[in-house]
Formats: structure tokens, sequence, C-alpha cells
């Protein structure tokens, strides 16, 4: 058999600058804000579409111009919250990530150009709604391609994982011009993404229902729609992930049982559970809001932060899949020399909190110039 182990490039002799848990923190807490983001372009997208489409009433094409106009902001924090967690993936995983990464080069770096296409496919799909122009191809265009960006993203993220297969890829062509085949958990791990696009857009329409810019129709029609459209897509959402857990190998699958040498991931395999649980409640959640129609301002703030929790314990659930499989063939993503400089650390973490409240205070100040401009209109 040959031997994996070598299959990963040598590691780099300059020690980590802080603790590894400290970088890992840092990894979820980032990426999940991105998930957050992602999934309610992939879902509030979609939804924005249909609307614009089907104009089944005035209240619907409000909402669809509603959520066109907040996607292009979205987007800034798609692309924003994507950096920081691939800087800290490249550090913890440098060296499977960079392999996967050139053995799909071609695609890779393609993600650029299409991001920007489907970028401006959301812009045209806002401005030709707003000119009450026919709108939905650019949406549905700007979809297909987000949707295919996440297709890339989480063939990367299992190529990483799959050093086994690397050789043969390289081997077939070192142009990076094919994608890698024959992986079990790559298409129920899109799919989750897909579907949980769906209900955290239905849950972001609960909370946009609580928003004062709306009539109470257009608030009683908005609650409607996204309490039911999370109801039933968090149930396809909790079978996708179901299945994604479910083909995992039998060593991540003990690993998170606390069966590793690292009996902690034990700790990771409960965040499973506790994900399942919460979907499970902001399903009982929407579905409040979708048949009472109820939009209230604090059913929106409990969908918010249930959606958050929900992405916090997805992202920790799947960075113990990522560091089991990558553990069971010798990679030890704990096992690197750190010498930290916790001066360097404390200016680090400093910046990251304060740029979080710089972040947060222009969200305010975007929501607040909306509310007058919606208000003046
Ligand atoms: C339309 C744009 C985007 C979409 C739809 C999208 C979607 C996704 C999805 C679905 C995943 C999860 C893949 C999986 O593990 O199965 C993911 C992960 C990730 N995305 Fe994005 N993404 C987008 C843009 C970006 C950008 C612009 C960046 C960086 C500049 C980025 C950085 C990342 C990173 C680093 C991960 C994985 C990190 C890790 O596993 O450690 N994404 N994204």
């Amino acid at each position: 058999m040959q031997n994996i182990v070598h299959s990963f490039p040598a590691v780099d002799p300059i020690p980590l600058p802080a603790p590894i848990w400290l970088f890992k923190l840092l990894h979820i807490v980032t990426l999940a804000l991105h998930f957050v983001a992602v999934e309610m372009l992939l879902g509030g997208l979609l939804l924005a579409v249909l609307l614009s489409l089907f104009r089944s009433s005035p209240a619907s094409m409000v909402t669809a111009k509603a959520l066109a106009r907040r996607l292009t902001v979205v987007m800034t924090y798609v692309i924003n919250l994507g950096v920081p967690p691939l800087l800290f993936a490249q550090v913890l995983y440098g060296r499977a990530l960079y392999t996967s990464s050139v053995l799909i080069g071609a695609y890779w770096i393609s993600v650029v150009f299409i991001l920007c296409l489907a970028y401006w496919m959301l812009y045209q799909f806002q401005a030709r709604l707003e000119a009450g122009r026919s709108a939905w191809w650019a949406g549905m265009t700007a979809w297909v391609l987000a949707g295919f960006i996440a297709r890339l993203l989480s063939t990367n993220m299992t190529l990483m994982l799959r050093p086994e297969v690397w050789r043969d890829m390289y081997s077939a062509s070192g142009a990076g011009i094919y994608l890698p085949t024959g992986d079990p958990t790559l298409t129920p791990r899109w799919l989750l993404m897909m579907a949980g696009g769906f209900f955290i857009g239905g849950l972001w329409l609960v909370y946009l229902a609580g928003r004062s810019t709306f009539t109470v129709d257009e608030k009683s029609f908005i609650a409607g729609l996204g309490g039911k459209v999370a109801a039933f897509f968090g149930v396809v959402y909790l079978a996708a992930g179901v299945w994604a857990a479910s083909v995992q190998p039998q060593v991540v699958k003990d690993g998170l049982a606390g069966g590793s040498i690292y009996p902690f991931y034990k700790f990771f395999g409960l965040t499973g559970y506790g994900w399942l649980a919460l979907v499970v409640v902001a399903i009982l959640l929407a579905a409040v809001a979708g048949f009472g129609k109820i939009a209230a301002n604090w059913l929106g703030w409990v969908a918010v932060l249930v959606a958050a929790l929900i992405e916090i314990l997805f992202t920790v659930y799947r960075d113990g899949v990522r560091d089991l499989t990558l553990l069971s063939k010798d990679y030890d993503v704990w096992n690197r020399a750190v010498v930290t400089n916790w001066s360097v650390v404390g200016i680090f973490l400093v910046l990251f909190v304060g740029g979080l409240g710089v972040v947060g205070w222009l969200v305010s100040v975007v929501a607040r110039a909306k509310k007058t401009m919606e208000g003046a209109a």
C-alpha cells in the first residue's frame, strides 16, 4: 500500500506563533459567521428569485425587493468573513489544503472569476427589480454560480482529507483540470449547505417580518412565508445532516464518540446532538411563525440567535470530522512546534475584537440609514 504519511508535504520548520487551540477557536468563530452569511445568500437569493418570478401578490414583490437590496450587502460579508477562516485553515492544515487546492487548481482559481460574475448578476437582479424589469434570470444566474462555488469549496475541503488519491490525480494531470471522484461524503455535505440556505433564509424572513419598515399585511405575509419555508427545509436540512454524518468513516464516528487518542473529540461529537436539538427547536419556532403568521420582534431575534448557535455547533462538529479524518491518516493537527509570541497575540486580539465592534457599528449604521431611506420613500 502506498505510504499515506509521505503524501503530506514536509511540515514548515518555523514554529506557530500562537497556541493551536487559539487558532482553532478563531477559525471556528469566523467560519461559523461565514456560514451564516453563505446560507443567507444561497437561501435568500432563490427565495427572492421565486417571489419575483411568480409575483403572487404585491407583498411578494415587496419581499423580493427587500431581500435583493440586502443580498448585495450580505455578499460582502460572505467574502470578508471567508478570508479569515481561509488564513487560519492554511496555518493549521496547509500541508493538506495547499495540496488539494493545487490538484484542482484550474477550478480553484476560477472561483475568483465566478464570484465576480455572481456579484455582478446580484447587482443586476437588484437594479432590474427596482426598475420593474424582468429580473429573475439575473438572480437565478447568480444563484447557480454561488451554488457552483459552494460545490467547489466542498470539493476542496473533502479532497484535502484524502491523501490516498492525490498521487493518482497528479499523475493524471498536473494542470489541476480534473475534479476528484469517488468520495461518498462530498454530495451529502454540499446538499447539507444548500438545504441550510432555505432553512436559514426562511429564518431570516421571520426576522425581517418583525422590522417596522413593512405594513401589517406585508409583515404577516413575510412571517407566514418565512416560517413555512424554514419549517419545511429545516426537516430537509436535518435529514441532510444525518446523511452527511452517517457516511463518515467508522474511525471518525468512533473518534467523535471519544474513542481516539484525543478523548476531548467526544465534545465535538456532542455538538452534533446539540445541532440536531436546536434545528428541531428552530423548526417548531418557524412553524409557529409560519402558520400563525406571527410577525413579532422578539420572535425574529430568537430566530437570529438560534440560527447563529446552529451554525456554531455545526462548525465545531465539522471541525471534529476533519481532525479525526486527518488523524486516521497520521496528520495530527495538535502535533506542531509552537513558540507563542504573546505580545503579537495580544495586539491581534485587541484589533480583532475592535474590528468586530466596528463591523457591528457599521451594520447598525446601515440598518438605520435603510430605515430612514425606506421611511422617506
Ligand atoms: C458565493 C460565494 C461563496 C459561497 C457560496 C461559499 C460557500 C461555502 C461552503 C458551502 C463551504 C463549506 C464547504 C464544505 O466544507 O463542504 C465554504 C467553506 C469555506 N469558504 Fe466559502 N463560500 C463563498 C465564498 C468564499 C470566499 C470568497 C472565501 C474566501 C476568500 C471563502 C472561504 C471559505 C473557507 C476558508 C471555507 C472552509 C474553511 C474550512 O473548512 O476550514 N468562501 N464556503
